[in-house]
């Protein structure tokens, strides 16, 4: 997580914004005391809106962490729906898992413990949408996968595509993150930009959300179908 809204409007903001179940509360406090760089609230409620705004039934997310984006999204599925949600780290998971059952939402969520490039070649799709918040320098070489997983107007949202900042030329003036990722993260977003399967748009959302919609086979760029 980072700050790209100046703190007041932040706090505005939040003030007009709702758990979709307490439990959040915890998971957020929870994630935070462990220093993990779980999403802020705005992108956990973009989140949950677009799962809902899709009417997406099967979500995948790569990057679980203990949940707390996870959660976001599974209150927004149906009761059918399902998420399957992969971290490499097992301490994660487990607690992801405990977190699922208090906040009511175990039932649709599925946690894969294991590294998410290897699994995602075994994962059937289609999903509704996808959430990419794992290694930034695996962002490009899992693009291809993620989007052939994609059903045919699901919708790809990737997390930290601003990194603080860091990759818009000049803004920073002393760079705090890791240059290798900062790099994979400046040419991930020129290739989602540039992709023809993809209508993308950034926000400046939490640390800078992509919101990257399949586009049909059929209809072209700017087209309108
Ligand atoms: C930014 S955190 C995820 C935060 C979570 N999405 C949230 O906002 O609540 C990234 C997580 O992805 C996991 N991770 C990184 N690379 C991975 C990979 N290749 N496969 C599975 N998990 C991975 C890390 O262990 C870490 O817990």
């Amino acid at each position: 997580m980072s700050q790209i809204t100046p703190v007041p409007v932040a706090d505005y903001l939040g003030g007009l914004r709702s758990l979709p179940h307490p439990h959040l509360a915890q998971m957020a406090a929870d994630g935070r005391a462990q220093g993990l760089p779980i999403v802020d609230d705005a992108t956990g409620a973009l989140l949950h809106a677009l799962v809902r705004a899709t009417g997406a039934r099967r979500v995948l997310e790569i990057g679980t962490a203990i949940g707390y984006s996870a959660a976001w999204m599974a209150t927004a599925l149906p009761g059918d729906g399902l998420l399957i949600t992969l971290e490499r780290e097992a301490e994660r998971a487990e607690a992801a898992r405990r977190h699922f059952v208090a906040a009511g939402v175990d039932a649709k969520v599925n946690v894969m413990i294991g590294d998410a490039s290897r699994y995602l070649h075994k994962i059937a799709g289609p999903f509704d949408l996808i959430f990419q918040d794992a290694d930034k320098g695996q962002y490009g070489p899992m693009l291809d996968r993620l989007v052939s997983l994609l059903s045919p107007r699901g919708v790809l949202v990737t997390d930290n595509m601003l990194w603080n900042g860091e990759v818009v030329p000049g803004f920073v003036t002393t760079p705090g993150r890791n240059a290798a990722d900062t790099a994979a993260i400046a040419d991930y977003n020129r290739r989602l930009a540039g992709d023809p399967r993809l209508y993308t748009t950034v926000l400046p959302v939490g640390d800078g959300v992509g919101v990257s919609v399949r586009v049909a086979a059929e209809a072209g760029r700017g087209t309108h179908e």
